[in-house]
């Protein structure tokens, strides 16, 4: 049979919208081994997924593609709306050259995500049902919450932000790690109808007030501080020099209400300024505990999120309520086959893009367990997310290759001394997953049992685009598959156009889908340069794509200027800027290399002012400018030193020839005569390992 399907596969025409002549799924056991191409979920599995065969798969597809407004509208219609939508499900114009971009979905339907995420749970009689289980960074210190409990947290929270002035469609600022406070946090604002905009933990001081002053909060969410592996971060004080920062530039915060994380630090090594920071624990327990919601339009702004682009300043996505709510719901059910009696562990932080749709809203919305864990993956050693699959009986793992890769590394007997029998779906975010590591994950870690669902998406798609459905399809070591439903992927060549069937290219997507962000906060004009004028009429994702001869997608990484460091997106030029800040540095040109663990390294070329020695005092302080910078997760890893940079004769830096040179393939550095000066390329060689 295996055989059979394998040379079946092998002779169908390219393209995804091809291949319904195949036959479902294997049959018998699992036949996954390492010299095979296509790896077929068991009997099991397909047996009792949602979508259990590919021609059920296209079918969906299909519907969704060729009748979007009643494919989201018939799975709309399972939550509650106050009012529904009006007549028409969605309008876009997607097309520049036409106007405006403009995405709508659901628009004048009336809802409330927290209300779906919480009040609707309870009352379909899953208040008692766990929504989360903490894990704390020690071992053994733990809580949790029932859904009931979950929505009286969050109800506290929310009648205390109205309390302080808090009104629908102002910007709340949250800075807080993985404590159950931060999604307790996005719920609370979601149900005022208050914007959040999450700043991950690990963004440097500067990085924070950055955000502060483009959002304009009244109020910052945060904690005193939080202990990460073996390492205390006092994020209080880094708050502190934030919003000193920030008034500077105008915008002051009324309000930092703050944790007390007791685990980490005490509140008397707490520094607090009067009038303006108020303990967590003294305000809010004495508020009530129901709290009514805030009917919102589905094209309210739900978030803000602010990721990298290939310029300087950061981009503050907004995504909007209705569409997300359904898309993230949806995408979350069907790409981990989600069951009602599933714990489910996303290991990302709610400070990116992956924690607000999968740690939060999705599982939340289907009604799910979810973990939330506050430390490091790899303390006190390389078995704790094992230990911790155990002791929750945790179902569904959805982590980033940068992790695999890192544990992959220490011996397996960390892995095997667990049983993770539990252990049913994997997922893996955050950028490709190369075979290798795609092979232990489900050797290994999934016991050859469970099949990984390689979801590609950006902060932008706010959901997953392409993914495989866990029981649908075979499955090829570091493809994401194909796409989700309502989504139309094209390869488009340099021109723009379209190319078909098997081929490389620039990855757009054709129409719209309700998890697209609808622009980019004070910026609409960014939004239709970045994304919708490169390639007229599509949305431009910024990545390389091969579709192969089954129709499978392989994504290849950033075509543009951001280099993808564990899964962390970081703009070249955000690193370049952070290094010219530093008093020495005269010049700066930040290139992406191959990195082993964390799948790209952040190589960064610097030319000193005049006279300046090089030394390795000055390479750690320009490594320590970035961290301040931006934070310690956008270090380079390699300081160059440059006495010139290789540029055109219009001043255009030549980055093909410094990836070449950051990653030693001096043979291939191609045409260097359109160079100002070509004798820069010989310097920078001598200086390779100095
Ligand atoms: C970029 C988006 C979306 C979640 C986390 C990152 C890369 C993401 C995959 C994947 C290959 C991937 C892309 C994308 N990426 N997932 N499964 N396979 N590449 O969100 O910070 O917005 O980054 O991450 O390059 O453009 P993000």
């Amino acid at each position: 049979n295996y055989l059979r399907h394998v040379e079946s596969m092998s002779q169908l025409p390219s393209g995804a919208g091809k291949i319904s002549q195949l036959n479902a799924v294997v049959l018998g056991e699992s036949l996954a081994s390492e010299e095979n191409d296509l790896i077929f979920p068991s009997k099991e599995f397909s047996g009792q997924a949602l979508v259990s065969s590919p021609q059920q798969y296209m079918e969906m597809h299909k519907r969704s593609v060729e009748d979007p407004a009643g494919f989201w509208s018939d799975i709309a219609s399972e939550f509650y709306w106050k009012q529904k939508w009006g007549d028409q499900v969605f309008s876009e114009n997607l097309d520049v050259r036409k106007g405006p971009i403009r995405i709508e979905w659901f628009k004048g339907g009336i809802t409330n995500i927290c209300y779906n995420c919480l009040d609707k749970n309870v009352e379909a009689g899953l208040g008692d049902k766990i929504a989360m289980y903490w894990e704390g960074n020690e071992i053994g210190v733990d809580a949790s919450l029932t859904y009931s409990e979950l929505l009286q947290r969050v109800c506290q929270l929310s009648n205390y932000l109205k309390d302080i002035g808090v009104k629908k469609g102002d910007a709340v600022v949250i800075y807080l790690p993985m404590l159950m406070e931060l999604p307790i946090a996005m719920l609370a604002c979601a149900r005022i109808g208050a914007v959040h905009s999450v700043v991950f933990a690990g963004f440097s001081a500067d990085s924070l007030a950055q955000r502060i002053v483009d959002c304009k909060p009244k109020v910052i969410l945060t904690c005193n501080a939080v202990k990460r592996g073996p390492k205390t971060i006092n994020l209080k004080a880094i708050v502190d020099a934030a919003l000193d920062q920030s008034s500077k530039d105008g915008v002051s915060v009324d309000v930092c209400l703050t944790y007390e994380n007791s685990s980490a630090t005490t509140r008397e090594n707490t520094k607090w300024q009067n009038g303006r920071d108020v303990w967590w624990q003294d305000v809010i327990p004495k508020y009530p505990t129901s709290c009514e919601v805030e009917w919102v339009d589905a094209e309210d702004p739900l978030f803000l999120l602010y990721t990298s682009g290939s310029t300087g300043k950061p981009k503050g996505v907004l995504h909007t309520t209705g569409g997300y709510m359904i898309y993230t719901a949806t995408t979350f059910k069907y790409a981990f086959d989600y069951k009602p009696t599933d714990v489910y562990w996303c290991t990302a932080d709610c400070g990116w893009i992956t924690g607000h749709s999968y740690v939060t809203y999705g599982p939340m919305l289907n009604g799910a367990t979810v973990v939330v864990f506050e430390g490091a993956p790899n303390y006190p050693d390389s078995g704790r997310c094992w230990d911790i699959v155990d002791k929750h009986k945790i179902s569904i793992f959805y982590t980033a290759p940068t992790l695999v890769r890192s544990l992959m590394r220490d011996d397996d007997k960390f892995v095997t001394r667990y049983s993770r029998k539990s252990l049913r779906v994997l997922g893996s975010v955050g950028e490709p997953i190369n075979p290798s590591a795609w092979r232990w994950f489900f050797n290994v870690v999934g016991d050859s049992r469970c099949p990984i669902s390689d979801t590609w998406w950006q902060t932008e798609t706010g959901g997953f685009m392409i993914t495989p459905l866990p029981g649908a399809w075979p499955q090829k070591p570091g493809s994401a598959t194909f796409p989700f439903f309502g989504v139309q992927p094209v390869i488009v060549d340099e021109k723009g156009n379209e190319i078909e069937g098997e081929c490389g290219g620039y990855l757009c997507v054709k129409g719209s889908w309700p998890g697209a962000f609808r622009t980019l906060f004070g910026d609409h004009e960014r939004y239709e340069t970045t994304y919708f004028k490169p390639f007229a009429g599509y949305y431009f994702s910024g990545d390389g794509c091969s579709r192969d001869k089954d129709g499978y997608y392989w994504l290849t990484g950033r075509v543009d200027d951001v280099i993808n460091v564990s899964g962390h997106r970081i703009g070249t030029a955000e690193v370049e800027s952070a290094l010219v800040l530093h008093p020495q540095c005269a010049e700066a040109a930040v290139v992406g290399i191959d990195h082993e663990v964390k799948g790209q390294g952040i190589y960064a070329f610097v030319t000193l002012l005049e006279g300046v020695p090089y030394s390795e005092e000055l390479r750690k302080s320009l490594v320590l400018m970035v961290r301040n910078q931006i934070g310690a997760f956008a270090a380079p890893d390699r300081i160059h030193w440059a006495p010139g940079l290789p540029k055109t004769r219009s001043g255009k830096i030549m980055r093909r020839i410094l990836r070449k040179i950051a990653s030693r393939q001096l043979e291939e550095l191609g045409d260097i005569s359109t160079l100002a000066d070509p004798s820069v390329v010989d310097q920078l060689i001598a200086l390779a390992d100095v």
